[in-house]
């Protein structure tokens, strides 16, 4: 509504809608879950997700981080192979389709040219398609054969915040109803509401820490032209969009790297005071990581661990709650996020309007 796009006392909308993601993870609590636990969404739409062979998700930027963070849910929960894909490059690279595909197209504005054209073809060979959106109203929501909301209320600064956390949310909504109707038992453990509480909780506590992580972005990217962010599986995909918002309202050289290839090319590009952030949340991997992050220690880099509190060791300057590792990216994109507006606002920019960007990419 109109109150929810006043900036208020904040002094960028930015701010704002970082700090708005604990409570939009309780209201999509509310929205989508009944009071058994179960969530609930349009039958029809779950009859279709369930009779397809493979999904497709086609999203950009920062929607596209979501999407990866989806094909993790989607796969584990439902069991159902799926594909994030970049809208832009999903029309000139096409992948060869299953036999029965299901289309979702992930976007906070419903307005993104690139998915448009993709979806234009999808309909034309008769797919059936779903569009997640912030903008029910939008183009894509209409086009698409169902909608859903992310009910994230409006998104004003240009980089995204709160519609992607608003988006790993439904996908784990949306992976555990699927998973229910195909009786897969990892959805049957999978306690969606909790862990979206959980969240709720846990970014609040990282929110209240934003003096301490504006001290942490002065020391870590006051004087930085590059900067990476590293991690595992969705450690991996978090730091992809980690990396995003430095570049996008700080002008950082950013750059998000799976924490295994650093040795395959990029940990020549170390030097002294390197900045180097490295996402540690996931029990299989945290060990692997750590030792990451001591290579490029040890060639000079400043190393922040973000890290969960069950892993957590002497050091590391973060720590997010423990959450089922499929969704720790609504924890750690949090201090993602604020170490990138604090970047920006230490530098004196616009924030909540970078040089070159739109928030809508209405052209291919
Ligand atoms: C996010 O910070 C960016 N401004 C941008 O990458 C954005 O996520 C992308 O253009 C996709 O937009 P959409 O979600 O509205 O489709």
């Amino acid at each position: 509504d109109a109150a929810d796009a006043e900036k208020g006392t904040f002094p960028f909308y930015m701010l704002k809608e970082v700090s708005e993601q604990p409570a939009v993870m309780r209201r999509l609590i509310s929205r989508y879950v009944d009071q058994a636990g179960a969530p609930q969404f349009d039958q029809a739409m779950l009859e279709a997700l369930a009779s397809a062979d493979r999904l497709y998700i086609v999203a950009a930027g920062t929607s596209y981080h979501a999407g990866l963070v989806g094909q993790s849910l989607f796969e584990q929960l439902a069991k159902v192979p799926t594909e994030a894909y970049l809208a832009s490059e999903f029309g000139y690279h096409q992948p060869l389709l299953s036999a029965k595909p299901m289309f979702i197209f992930l976007t906070q504005s419903g307005e993104t040219a690139d998915i448009r054209q993709v979806l234009v073809n999808v309909k034309q060979a008769g797919y059936p398609s779903l569009t997640l959106t912030n903008v029910i109203t939008s183009t894509l929501a209409r086009e698409a054969d169902y909608a859903v909301e992310l009910a994230a209320g409006p998104e004003i600064a240009v980089a995204s915040t709160k519609a992607y956390t608003a988006q790993v949310a439904v996908e784990a909504l949306l992976a555990k109803a699927l998973g229910m109707v195909k009786q897969v038992p990892a959805a049957a453990a999978f306690d969606v509401a909790h862990q979206l509480s959980l969240a709720a909780t846990g970014q609040q506590a990282l929110i209240d820490q934003q003096e301490q992580l504006h001290l942490l972005a002065t020391d870590m990217f006051g004087k930085t032209r590059n900067a990476f962010f590293i991690g595992r599986g969705t450690d991996y995909f978090v730091s992809l969009e980690a990396a995003l918002k430095l570049k996008e309202i700080s002008y950082v050289q950013a750059e998000g790297f799976a924490a295994g290839e650093l040795k395959h090319g990029t940990i020549a590009l170390i030097e002294q005071d390197t900045p180097v952030v490295a996402f540690i949340t996931d029990p299989v991997t945290a060990a692997r990581t750590r030792s990451n992050a001591e290579e490029v220690e040890a060639r000079g880099a400043k190393v922040l661990r973000i890290a969960s509190a069950s892993l957590a060791e002497p050091g590391d300057q973060v720590i997010v709650d423990d959450l089922d590792p499929l969704l720790t990216p609504l924890l750690t994109i949090i201090p993602g996020q604020l170490l990138a507006y604090f970047t920006s606002l230490d530098r004196g920019y616009d924030v909540d309007r970078p040089r070159n960007l739109a928030k809508s990419v209405t052209v291919e």
